[in-house]
């Protein structure tokens, strides 16, 4: 056998195994995968269509038409010269997709490119391809291959990690979704029903059980989602009128840690010193609007105290270690003044599927349109995809599933961790889950104190 007669057998033989073996190694090795036959692939075919793609975007320029009639007279019949195209950079490989730059024309915006980018996945047979702006003149093109959303993996969490900063899920480019109340300390989540708010609300719980941080709840759906974390909660309200005591006496600590603060001469309560400190308090509220819906005049009243508390604890929260993650299905401006006043206030959004555009307008719409564009393509079936928005930018992303039973298992685990705040207990008028006296806490992570 000559030696291209033996290469050929090779060459089928590897081709053959790869056809059987390939599945299997995908799912086994996906980035080794990706960078080894899916890259180079995928940048083929960005090199083959990019001349035709800018064509029919309406992104290539032609030349001057007095240039074509030149070429036309002087060139013997040969082709006219081709439109220019924008140029490209070198198409550099990430752990599930590929990036690369792009010098605009004159007279181009980046806008027109983000409109190409549909037509760009379609073209190149990738998931997605987001246009961000780097600097004047150049857009950054990315492309992911796969959706990392749709089987997302959730890492196994030992140790209790950084105080008050609970990875809950994964964003869209693979990187971990991170909750940091400390960065964004409060948050709106919204989502249609079985849209996966209170899975999010479990992944974050997960992760907070485990740090020397309160757990408050207010269910006014009768407890029957929070209920779940009772051995972990250091109050729970499961009606308006509960709520709106618990939420006073939430207010009051407010303004006590203020007068620490003030008498200690810090900005907040971090500055403190550590046998000071005050434990953080993170007010979980689930299903928003039972707490403004109001059907007769006592009720009003209600709603109202609900509403200044709740945006006074938004307001000046923060520095006193009082963090508030809220969540709704339907969160609309129809449910009264107070929910846009405490929007403003919720830095931190996260848009589930949505029933009513008003919702994911609520959530998204004074941040970022395209973020509200994306969020209202969630389809049913990704249950616990979202749109994350905050005043830097937006981005898909995917909780990952910890179901009822694995979030109360961590309630109850970390039950002892539970601080006694006995203010709050008696708002609701029950008896303390805990008698621990853990009302202050030693530092966990070094950096505590480097808040300014
Ligand atoms: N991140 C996720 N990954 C996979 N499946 C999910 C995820 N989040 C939610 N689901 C699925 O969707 C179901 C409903 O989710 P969840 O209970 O969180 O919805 P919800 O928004 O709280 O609904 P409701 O408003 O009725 O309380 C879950 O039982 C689960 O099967
Ligand atoms: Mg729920």
């Amino acid at each position: 056998m000559n030696l291209s007669a033996s290469l050929l057998v090779v060459a089928a033989v590897l081709a053959s195994g790869l056809l059987i073996a390939g599945p299997a190694l995908r799912r086994r090795y996906p980035v080794a995968w990706w960078l080894c036959l899916g890259f180079p692939a995928a940048s083929l075919r960005v090199v083959r269509t990019w001349r035709p793609l800018m064509a029919g975007c309406g992104l290539a320029v032609s030349r001057k038409a007095a240039l074509t009639v030149v070429s036309g007279l002087v060139g013997n019949g040969a082709p006219p010269p081709q439109p220019r195209v924008p140029r490209y950079g070198f198409i550099r490989p990430t752990r599930g997709g590929f990036w690369f730059l792009v010098r605009l024309l004159p007279g181009q915006v980046p806008e027109d490119f983000v409109k190409a980018a549909p037509a760009m996945a379609h073209d190149w047979e990738v998931h997605a391809v987001r246009v961000t702006t780097p600097k004047p003149g150049v857009v950054h093109i990315s492309a992911l291959a796969a959706d990392p959303l749709k089987e997302p993996r959730a890492p196994k969490q030992r140790t209790a990690g950084r105080l008050l900063r609970v990875a809950v899920g994964v964003l869209e480019s693979g990187a971990q979704w991170v909750i940091d109340l400390r960065e964004v300390p409060h948050w709106l989540i919204v989502g249609a029903t079985r849209s996966g708010k209170s899975t999010l609300i479990n992944a974050l719980v997960a992760g907070l059980a485990r740090q020397r941080v309160a757990l408050v709840g207010i269910d006014c759906k009768g407890g029957m989602e929070l209920s779940l974390y009772a051995p972990r909660l250091s109050a729970l309200a499961t009606n308006r009128a509960q709520a709106v005591k618990l939420l006073g006496a939430l207010v009051d600590l407010t303004l006590d840690r203020m007068a620490l603060c003030r008498a200690a001469r810090v900005r907040n309560v971090w500055g403190l010193p550590d046998e000071k400190r005050p434990v953080p308090v993170v007010v979980i509220v689930d299903e928003l609007a039972e707490l403004f819906l109001v059907a007769n005049r006592s009720e009003k009243d209600e709603a109202q105290a609900a509403a200044t508390a709740l945006i006074r604890i938004a307001q000046l929260g923060a520095a006193l270690g009082l963090y508030l993650v809220a969540a709704g299905q339907r969160v609309g401006s129809d449910l009264g003044p107070g929910v846009t006043a405490l929007r403003a206030q919720l830095g931190g959004r996260v848009c589930h599927r949505v029933a009513d555009p008003g919702t994911a307008e609520m959530a998204l719409g004074d941040l970022n349109p395209d973020a509200l564009i994306a969020a209202q393509s969630i389809a049913p079936e990704e249950a616990g995809t979202a749109v994350l928005a905050s005043a830097d930018g937006w981005d898909r992303a995917r909780s990952h599933l910890v179901s009822e039973t694995d979030a109360e298992a961590v309630a109850e685990e970390f039950a002892h961790l539970t601080p006694c705040i006995p203010e709050l207990v008696e708002a609701v008028g029950g008896a303390s889950v805990n008698d621990g006296p853990a009302v202050h806490f030693e530092r966990l992570d070094g950096d505590a104190g480097t808040e300014g």
